[in-house]
């Protein structure tokens, strides 16, 4: 079962061809970031408007051979109206014109499968060696969405709880902004986190009512609320005014004690899920699993080896989609109507 997977949510325009949900073959990414970075955040028009234009280019990069393509596969939600519609209208007319049974993806669940992969002859690539046991956690930490996911088998599976407000990426986003680092703020925070004390400030924990939720948005205001004080400024001043008034030493320090708590927000609901329902494997999805951070704290605190996956296919990609896909396909799941597949942005898992 060799799959093409599209995947078009938020800025990355993606495609990737990979065979029976754990050999990746083609990986192509090109992102709109760039344009978006001097906002500080994804311009949905822009990143609309930017798929549009590299989004052939970027699957007739991924497909070098149509005939050995046995299905398609889509991410039609969750994610920005705009950008989604490119990739599903393209992954609709592909599917029509070269007559390959389509399957419509949760963007969500499709972070999850960037684990399944094991092989590739893809240069650059550090994979794990063998693909996760069900039960599986998983933890899924991007930019929109963070929440644990109990998979029984591959299409059965429990949400134990999620973010009641900013996802973690989105925190890191904005504190990132906070402090004048540029977009994507996961990256740059833990850049700078590397020249700070993680311990320098004590930044609080959300408690929370059901106790698999996560919330980050008080641990953003507390961080803005911090930097104000830093500068010997009330609540009121503008937070793209405090950049230029920290040091580089007091930047790097509230870097490094944000992003402890923050990550040490999720390892803690992580394994508290560990410790009740013991599952085979601990999977890390989505953006903020490339941190080495997150990497390193659930490493101290798991009795159970992760395996994780290339930082590469933490963040958006069409790998993930297609492993899915093949999963969809060959296991049985009903394909979408090339005719009528619609996107749905507000889908969850
Ligand atoms: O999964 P993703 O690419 O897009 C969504 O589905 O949201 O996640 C993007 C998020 C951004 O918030 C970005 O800051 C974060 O992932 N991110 C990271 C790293 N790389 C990307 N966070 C922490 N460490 C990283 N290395
Ligand atoms: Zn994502």
């Amino acid at each position: 079962m060799i799959v093409l997977g599209i995947e078009t949510s938020c800025d990355e325009t993606a495609a990737a061809v990979v065979e029976d949900g754990r050999t990746l073959h083609t990986n192509v990414v090109a992102s709109s970031m760039d344009l978006h970075a001097v906002y500080g955040g994804v311009v949905p028009e822009i990143a609309a408007r930017s798929h549009i234009e590299a989004i052939m280019p970027v699957v007739e990069k991924a497909v070098p051979n149509w005939s050995e393509i046995d299905a398609i596969a889509v991410t039609y939600g969750p994610g920005l109206g705009g950008s989604l519609l490119v990739g599903a209208l393209t992954a609709r007319t592909l599917a029509i014109l070269h007559n390959k049974p389509l399957y419509a993806v949760n963007h969500v669940t499709a972070h999850c499968y960037a684990n399944f992969l094991t092989e590739t002859s893809l240069p650059g690539y550090a994979l794990p060696s063998r693909q996760p046991d069900f039960p599986v956690l998983a933890l899924i930490v991007s930019g929109g969405h963070s929440q644990l996911g109990l998979f029984r088998d591959h299409f059965g599976y429990t949400i134990l709880g999620q973010t009641n407000d900013d996802g973690i990426g989105e925190a890191f986003d904005k504190v990132a902004k906070i402090l004048g680092l540029p977009y994507p703020g996961g990256p740059s925070i833990g850049e700078q986190a590397l020249e700070g004390n993680p311990l320098a400030y004590q930044f609080p924990k959300a408690r929370m009512e059901h106790k698999y939720d996560f919330s980050f948005s008080g641990l953003k205001t507390a961080v803005l609320r911090l930097a104000q004080a830093e500068i010997g400024e009330s609540y009121s001043f503008p937070s793209f005014e405090i950049a230029g008034r920290l040091s580089d030493a007091q930047k790097a320090d509230i870097a490094a004690s944000f992003q402890r708590v923050a990550i040490e927000t999720v390892v803690d609901k992580t394994m508290l899920a560990y410790e009740e329902f013991r599952p085979r494997s601990v999977i890390i999805a989505g953006g903020v699993a490339a941190s080495p951070e997150l990497r390193r704290q659930l490493a101290e605190r798991l009795p159970i080896e992760i395996a994780y996956t290339d930082p590469k296919l933490c963040t958006d990609n069409g790998a993930m989609v297609a492993t899915y896909g093949c999963f969809m396909a060959s296991l049985g799941q009903s394909s979408a109507d090339p005719y009528s597949l619609e996107i749905m942005p507000n889908l969850s898992m």
